[in-house]
Formats: C-alpha cells, structure tokens, sequence
C-alpha cells in the first residue's frame, strides 16, 4: 500500500468486533499503508469528517492485545442507510471528496447485511466514476445471518455466551420447588435468524439437560401450543426453561412481543426495536398456568460479554480484516472477505472473496432441517455446526479483579449528544 486506508464499523457491536479491527491495523501497516484513519460512528461519522488515526490508539502490542479483548465497536457505531446513486448523488460526492482529501487508496467496513449494502453502493460509484479507491466489507455479526460464508464473526463468541448463560440459568432453575412449578424463559437476539436461539442447545451435556424448548424465527410460533407444552412439562418437572427469539411471530407474521408493551422505535432501515417478548410470555404463562414465570432478556450481554469469548471466532475475527486489507491491496474492490470452513474435526476453515452484490441485504436463516419436526427444538446438526466455533478462551487481562478494555478515542469517551433530527 501507498496511501492511506480507512476503516469503520457499523451496525450492532460484538465481542470480536475490535479483533478485526486490530486485524485491519497491523495488515494495513505491514502492507505499508501511511496513516489508518478510523472514522467514528461509520459512514455517518465520515459524513461529519468525524476520524482519528488508529496509530494514536494502538501504540504497543498490549495495546493491540487489549483492543482484540475489548468488547463493543471502539470506534462508535451508526445504522445509517446510504441512499443509493440516483436519489442523492450529492452525498457520493462529499465522500469521494473526503477521500481525496484523506488520500484514501482503500476503504473497509466491519458490518453485517445493511453495511454491506454500503460497500455495494460505494463500489458501484467508484466503478461509475472511475476512482481509484477500492471498497471492501469485513463481516460482523452476533446474528450469523450473512450469505455466502460459513459464519460471521462475532457469532461464536456470543453463542458461547447464551450456550453458558443458559446453563447457568438452568442450574438456578432447579434450586427451589414452587407449588406449581417454575417456569423460566429466555430472551435471544436474532430477528429473523435463529442461530442465537439455536445456540441455547450448548448447554446440553453430561451434567445438563439443555433447554426444554427452543423456538426459532423462522417458525410460526403458536402460544396456544407453547402452553399446552409447558404445562405437559411442567407435569413431569419442577421447572421448565424455554429459549425464544426475540423476533419470533405468529402465523400471521405479528411479532410476539407486539402483543406486549412494546416501544414503538423504528431504525433507520425499518427495523422495529424488538423487546419485551419473554416478559409477554412470562405473564401469559403465569395467568394461564398460575405458576412462577420469570422472563429474562439477554439483550446486550450476549453481544458485549468479552470475558466469555470464544478463541476461534476472535482469531478468525483477526484473520477476515487482515484478508479484507490483503484484498484491497491486491487491487479487488465491491467484496466481502468470507469464511470457508474446510473440515469440522479438527476443524479448519480459511478465507476467500466474494461479490459483496450478493451478500449485501440478504439474510441467511437456519435450514428447516436443522430444527425439529414440531419446531421446539434445534437438531444434531446444528449443535454440530455451531460447538467448533465456540471454543477456546481468549482470556481477558483483568486489573483489578476486572477485565481491562482499551481506553476509548477521547472523540467518543466524552458525553457528546449529536444533533437531533427535528421531528
Ligand atoms: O444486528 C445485531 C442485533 O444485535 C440484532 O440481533 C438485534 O435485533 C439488533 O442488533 C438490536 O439492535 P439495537 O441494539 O440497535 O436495538
């Protein structure tokens, strides 16, 4: 590399995020890029000529270690939807120009399917114009959702994560004996994709029977049904732990958690903010059963739980933003670096590129056959998919008694509001 490059992340944080951050740094530098500019808050950020260079950050090897341990996007996020050539064409122009300005030779975005749709338009643009700069996505995403790769990282981490908690959550479960029994269910992230929920079946081993019932998005779920099974569990055991999606919907597509008190906010690409569905089940189950329920969301943990990572999905987080530099460099541009699992045992999985135009707004779900017949639970094969990705520790380095992250941009780290949209 001759020039500079930039880098951003997008979309919602995970707790390998900042390793393919890392990733994109040292790949950069041994590749001689000059400077590596990181713009803060993404594309939106950029926009603002909001951006630091990395170097000012990650001055050490301890500063690298820390920042593949430190979990949420270092450099801010943003969900921002780039509109496309022909609705504004100004806004291609004011990136373009920043670039020059920056002497920008390649531009790499750490996001799942909504920011690749930036790197597609931003590509495209390029192409029309004839610049230069070449465009290229790294991706990024607890909900493994993205096309055309085996996984996402992010993904292992935080199923390692729910696969524990769960666990855990079960173990407790069984503590006390409530007259009618306990009845305990588990909120996951993944709005339209259940590999998150699926993940719940890690906790089955030896020592623990796993979840009672596991319902995935991509199922129709039927809460008249959902009764009926937990009081028929509830007959045999004293509790009953159930894993649901947050996104999971009737047959009719209404979101479970819209019968619920849920907040009414919309981001910026359409997507409803989705809360509340194990507190609705949770009270519908104790009316209906007169039991204890108790409803618990995993919300932010499951993606910002640096201190339960897994060691292969922060290596492979590290490994896909060097190979989207290496990718940049070698002149490809409108791609997305992929990962290509080789053999499950041992387990060996590499890198390739492919057309971000393919990848970009798609959505990968788990396969009908990787869920049982009734839809309540995740097959053998799913558990076999998932559990390479979940192992290893990448231990944190505690201080204190405390996992020590890499101290935020001084941009970020101070309580700035920005400005809001009028209504
Ligand atoms: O994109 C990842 C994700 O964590 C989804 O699983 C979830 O639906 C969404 O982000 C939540 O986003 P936010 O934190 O903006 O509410």
């Amino acid at each position: 590399m001759k020039k500079n490059i930039i880098v951003g992340q997008s979309g919602g944080p995970t707790a390998a995020i900042n390793a393919s951050l890392a990733g994109v740094y040292r790949t950069a530098k041994d590749r001689g890029a000059k400077t590596v500019y990181g713009m803060l808050h993404g594309i939106q950020g950029l926009l603002n000529e909001r951006y630091i260079d990395l170097s000012d950050h990650i001055r050490t090897e301890l500063d690298s270690e820390l920042l593949k341990r430190t979990p949420a996007s270092f450099l801010g996020s943003c969900r921002f939807k780039l509109p496309g050539i022909h609705e504004d064409i100004e806004i291609y122009k004011k990136i373009f120009a920043l670039l020059d300005k920056m002497d920008v030779e390649a531009f790499i975005y750490i996001g799942g399917n909504d920011s690749m749709d930036t790197i597609k338009k931003l590509s495209d643009y390029a192409i029309i114009t004839g610049h230069p700069c070449r465009f290229v996505g790294c991706p990024k995403t607890i909900d493994n959702d993205l096309a055309l790769t085996d996984h996402t990282p992010g993904y292992g981490s935080a199923a390692k994560y729910i696969g524990t908690s769960m666990k855990e959550i079960i173990r407790d479960s069984y503590c006390l004996e409530y007259d009618k029994g306990l009845v305990t269910i588990v909120e996951v992230m993944g709005r339209d994709a259940g590999w998150l929920t699926g993940a719940t079946a890690l906790a089955e081993g030896e020592d623990c029977d796993g979840p009672d019932l596991i319902y995935l998005p991509e199922i129709p779920f039927d809460i008249i049904n959902f009764r009926d099974r937990v009081e028929k569990l509830l007959s045999k055991k004293r509790s009953v732990v159930a894993a649901i999606s947050e996104g999971i919907r009737d047959k009719n597509g209404v979101y479970i958690c819209e019968q619920g008190n849920i907040t009414n906010f919309v981001d910026a690409f359409g997507h409803k903010q989705l809360s509340g569905t194990a507190a609705f089940l949770a009270n519908y189950i104790a009316g209906e059963i007169g039991c204890k329920t108790r409803a618990i969301e995993l919300s932010t943990l499951q993606r910002s739980a640096s201190h339960v990572t897994s060691r292969v999905d922060i290596l492979e987080a590290q490994q896909v933003g060097g190979a989207a530099v290496k990718c940049a460099d070698e002149g490809d541009s409108g791609k997305m670096v992929v990962l290509q699992r080789i053999s499950d045992d041992p387990y060996q999985c590499g890198t390739e590129v492919k057309d971000v135009h393919k990848i970009a707004n798609e959505e990968k779900l788990v396969p009908r056959e990787w869920v049982n017949k009734e839809g309540t639970y995740v097959t053998e094969e799913f558990v076999d998919y998932v559990q390479p990705l979940i192992q290893g520790d990448m231990a944190p380095i505690m201080v204190n008694g405390i996992p020590r992250h890499l101290i935020s941009p001084k941009e970020l780290s101070h309580y700035t509001v920005p400005e809001r949209k009028k209504k």
